[in-house]
């Protein structure tokens, strides 16, 4: 089964996991860049306020055509307990009736509104076979303590 994997990561966590995905699967590896660089501030403000209104954030284009791959996995860290806001542009790029799978990184709280996730993939017309947490345990400072 010919696999891509698409993330998008902020501090490395996602990425890391996408590399051992990637090495597992023989998947090939892409990742998400947002056109707009970053700041660790706009992380949080307005990037989880956009993840959990599910807005999809700007993404440098992929330059892949990905209907030539049969399963898509998507890789992404937990804002606020939502997915960040370029999970959202990444369903986006999903052509119709693949397989999709997903999986998530937080700092150890639950994502909220999981089957809402599940449904986004759903309206493209894909297949969601999998979706999966996993808790680096990266706690941001300035959340410690609210979740
Ligand atoms: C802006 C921001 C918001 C976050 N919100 C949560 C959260 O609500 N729940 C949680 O468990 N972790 C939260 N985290 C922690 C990340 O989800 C976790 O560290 C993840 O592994 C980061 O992935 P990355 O290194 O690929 O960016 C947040 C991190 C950031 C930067």
């Amino acid at each position: 089964m010919k696999t891509a994997i698409l993330y998008y990561t902020f501090g490395g966590a996602t990425k890391a996991e996408a590399e051992r995905l990637s090495k597992e699967l023989g998947a090939s590896l892409y990742r998400v860049y947002e056109k707009h660089n970053r700041s660790f501030l706009g992380s949080f403000i307005p990037g989880c306020p956009h993840a959990m209104k599910r807005k999809a954030s700007k993404i440098k284009p992929l330059g892949v055509d990905l209907s030539a791959f049969d399963r898509i996995v998507i890789g992404c860290p937990i804002w606020a307990g939502y997915p960040a806001p370029a999970f959202n542009a990444i369903v986006e790029l999903l052509p119709e009736g693949k397989d999709v799978e997903l999986f998530f990184c937080s700092g150890g709280g639950e994502q909220q509104d999981e089957a809402g996730t599940i449904a986004l993939a759903k309206t493209r017309g894909c297949k969601v076979t999998a979706c999966r947490e996993l808790r680096t345990e990266k706690k941001p400072s300035k959340l410690k303590g609210k979740r």
